[in-house]
């Protein structure tokens, strides 16, 4: 990792958890929900989401600030995700960011609780912590972003096809469907919510759609590479979990070689795109690398 984004990585992180933490912190609302809620959001995370948005926001050298909330929410949004994707009726885990599930801490109805109270919250933060430099038809905007992101147009509906997809052959086409809605998804909202502030063109943002549809399956491919060839202690999450649950993945369906291949690929294209836009490059390429290589 180059000293600049490793440097990016850990400042940006450290805004976003001081931020959210005390967010939630102060809600008022029952002891054990925001004790389940903290849990899962303070067990770690990479905040990859939040850092997405922010780095729209420097690559167009604008104020790094106004991406805060939104950040925050999309990382609400995202640990929401996991709760529930741990679930028995899910995936079934017990480990999750290095330690127990939510569910095994809290028990499932507050698991699914926290994960309801984390995704309604996220809304909150784009309609009343947004500065006010940001008008009222841009907040609309991102929301709009937001809600087909996450719903059922985006993370849950991929959430669903990733579930009736186990114990099944299916197309590789339709599993990269799958993997752009489930993961691709709210990725491609941090970039576009993140463009989005900076006030970039509407010809951008579809370019940068482009470039995170890409970014997100090849996130989502070297998540499934990581369940086969990860290190527990690394990844936080049990090795193995998609091969017990007989999911549908690009190692399952394509071979190990050949998925590592495709992830290349997705990196690429999407290194291509950004280096056709008017913007500060370097740390965007630098992610993709991170995305390509990450072991955790
Ligand atoms: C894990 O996401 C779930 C997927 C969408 C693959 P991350 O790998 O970003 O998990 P954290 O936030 O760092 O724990
Ligand atoms: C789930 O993908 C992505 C989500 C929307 C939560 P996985 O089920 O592969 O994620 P992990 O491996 O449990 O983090
Ligand atoms: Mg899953
Ligand atoms: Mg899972
Ligand atoms: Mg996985």
């Amino acid at each position: 990792m180059t000293n600049n984004l490793n440097e990016f990585l850990t400042t940006r992180k450290q805004v976003i958890e001081d931020y959210l933490f005390t967010y939630v912190q102060e809600l008022q609302i029952p002891e054990q929900l925001k004790s389940s809620m903290l849990y899962s959001l303070k067990a770690g995370g990479k905040r990859l989401r939040p850092v997405l948005v922010l780095a729209l926001l420097n690559a167009y050298g604008k104020r790094e600030k106004d991406g805060i909330p939104v950040g925050c929410a999309v990382e609400m949004i995202h640990t929401y995700s996991l709760i529930h994707d741990d679930l028995p009726c899910m995936d079934d885990d017990d480990l999750r960011r290095g330690k127990p599930t939510n569910h095994k801490v809290y028990g499932e109805a507050t698991a699914v609780l926290a994960g309801d109270a984390l995704l309604t919250e996220s809304f909150r933060l784009i309609t009343s912590q947004l500065s006010e430099d940001v008008p009222a038809d841009q907040k609309l905007r991102i929301i709009d972003e937001l809600v087909k992101s996450a719903g059922a147009l985006g993370m849950v509906g991929g959430q669903f096809e990733d579930m009736e997809a186990e114990q099944k052959q299916i197309p590789l086409a339709e599993l990269e469907s799958i993997h752009a809605r489930k993961t691709g998804k709210l990725l491609t909202f941090s970039v576009a919510a993140g463009a989005m502030l900076a006030g970039a063109s509407d010809d951008d943002i579809e370019k940068l759609r482009e470039f995170s549809y890409h970014i997100g399956i090849a996130f989502q491919i070297r998540d499934d590479i990581l369940d086969l060839e990860g290190s527990e202690e690394k990844i936080g999450k049990r090795v193995g979990s998609d091969t017990a649950n007989d999911k549908s993945t690009y190692p399952s369906l394509i071979t190990l070689s050949r998925a590592k291949e495709k992830l290349n690929e997705h990196i690429t294209r999407a290194k291509e795109i950004v280096s056709n836009l008017e913007l500060k490059q370097q740390l965007l390429h630098d992610l993709c690398d991170l995305i390509a290589s990450r072991d955790h």
